[in-house]
């Protein structure tokens, strides 16, 4: 179940150009579970129109400070009390300098002002217009009050101009809002999540990997910073965004990766391990292309490094927790590695079988400590992360 099923989201639209996203946004929130109520400005209703998001939220839009109708009953006051946050997505240049001075001339200034909700904007306009003083010194502002600024992306923009100024995209712009609804349990605590393959070389063009994506690492990472962590990725090759809220160190190696993780881990009071590390690599890494011949080729591996067991085995160790992906035996190889290598927690989880493991969306795991194991049953990815962080933020405290 989603953390926004039965919150209540006033969605604000202005109006720009990426008042089309709004659309899919509000589609989202009520997927989700959450109860959203539309306010658009008169602007807004230029771009798209209130019966599209009508349909879409399952509610009538509201667009008027002057409806005789709500305003009898004191709508928009009763409607800032009623929400648990407050969106404007997307947020005009006009719009933010209004916010910034506390003007009320519509219903959706009226309601940011009236409301104590928290209060989230997606900035979405054309770069010159992002990059201008006067935009710049009011977003500073915006978030010095404390007010979540999601955003703008950098690309090609409407207009033709590339650069920053494009609203998040729905998915993203959802999983802000939902960090502000997940419970702060690890604040205050720096976590460094290892996720991806490595990439062993042979030569400029070849190498040894394996077929993880990098999934369940970065909805580790993601979990870890909504629930308030400062959160490290020290990622290998993969072809994923890094989560709202992180910084991504990347890597090809395992060595690369053993280097970055000893860097990082110092200050670190958790380590989540889920990259798939290569167990091999090449003896010896040729300076230009192998050319193929007719005879077999010897190619000679030698072990990699255990960054794991490394970080375990440190002075004074991060709670340490450890991924076996397996294919046999996997509860069985999991309780050994977690002897082994000497670490907190092992979550195990079967690899080669569809929907599980390897870059799958979902995931079966049974969770391995001293304590005993707790089989989860199949979930998202997003969903086993977030519940897997509590158990260790539990387990922290
Ligand atoms: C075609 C068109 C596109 C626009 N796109 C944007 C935009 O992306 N961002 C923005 O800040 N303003 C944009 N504007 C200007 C706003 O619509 C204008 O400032 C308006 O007063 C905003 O009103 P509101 O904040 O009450 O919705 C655009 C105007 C036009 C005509």
């Amino acid at each position: 179940m989603s953390i926004l099923s039965g919150k209540k989201i006033i969605l604000g639209i202005t109006g720009g150009i990426a008042a089309y996203k709004c659309v899919e946004f509000a589609r989202a929130l009520t997927q989700a579970g959450a109860k959203v109520r539309v306010v658009m400005t008169d602007a807004a209703k230029a771009f798209v129109t209130p019966m599209t998001l009508q349909a879409v939220s399952h509610y009538p839009v509201h667009d008027d400070l002057f409806d005789p109708e709500a305003e009898a009953a004191m709508g928009h006051i009763q409607l800032a009390r009623w929400a648990d946050a407050v969106v404007v997505a997307p947020a005009s240049a006009d719009f933010i300098a209004r916010l910034i001075h506390g003007r009320s001339n519509d219903l959706l200034s009226t309601l940011c002002l009236a409301t104590n909700a928290p209060l989230v904007v997606a900035p979405a306009m054309n770069q010159q217009m992002w990059t201008n003083a006067a935009t710049r010194a009011n977003l500073t502002q915006l978030a010095q009050r404390g007010v979540t600024v999601c955003g703008p992306a950098s690309g090609i923009q409407a207009c033709g101009d590339v650069g920053p100024g494009r609203m998040l995209e729905p998915p993203e712009l959802l999983t802000h809002l939902e960090n502000i609804f997940t419970p702060k349990l690890l604040a205050g605590t720096r976590v460094l999540v290892t996720a991806g393959p490595t990439r062993e070389p042979f030569d400029p063009v070849r190498y040894l990997s394996n077929y993880s994506s990098g999934k369940m690492g970065y909805a580790m990472a993601a979990a870890a910073a909504a629930a308030g962590a400062e959160v490290v990725l020290v990622s290998g090759p993969v072809a994923l965004e890094a989560p709202v809220g992180t910084r991504q160190v990347k890597v090809e190696t395992a060595l690369e990766m053993l280097a970055a993780v000893m860097q990082e881990v110092k200050s670190c009071q958790l380590f989540i391990s889920t990259a798939a590390v290569a167990d091999y690599r090449f003896e010896e890494v040729a300076d230009s292309k192998h050319k193929k011949a007719q005879d077999n080729l010897q190619l000679n591996l030698m072990p990699n490094p255990d960054i794991l067991a490394q970080v375990a085995s440190l002075p004074n160790p991060p709670m340490t927790i450890g991924f076996a992906a397996e294919t046999d035996n996997v509860l069985a190889a999991a309780r050994t590695k977690l002897k082994t290598k000497k670490i907190d927690m092992i979550v195990a989880n079967q690899v080669g079988i569809p929907d599980q493991g390897f870059d799958s969306d979902t995931n079966i795991v049974t969770l391995i400590s001293q304590e005993g194991e707790q089989a989860f049953p199949p979930m998202l990815k997003t969903q086993l992360a977030r519940e897997l962080i509590n158990y260790f933020s539990e387990r922290l405290r």
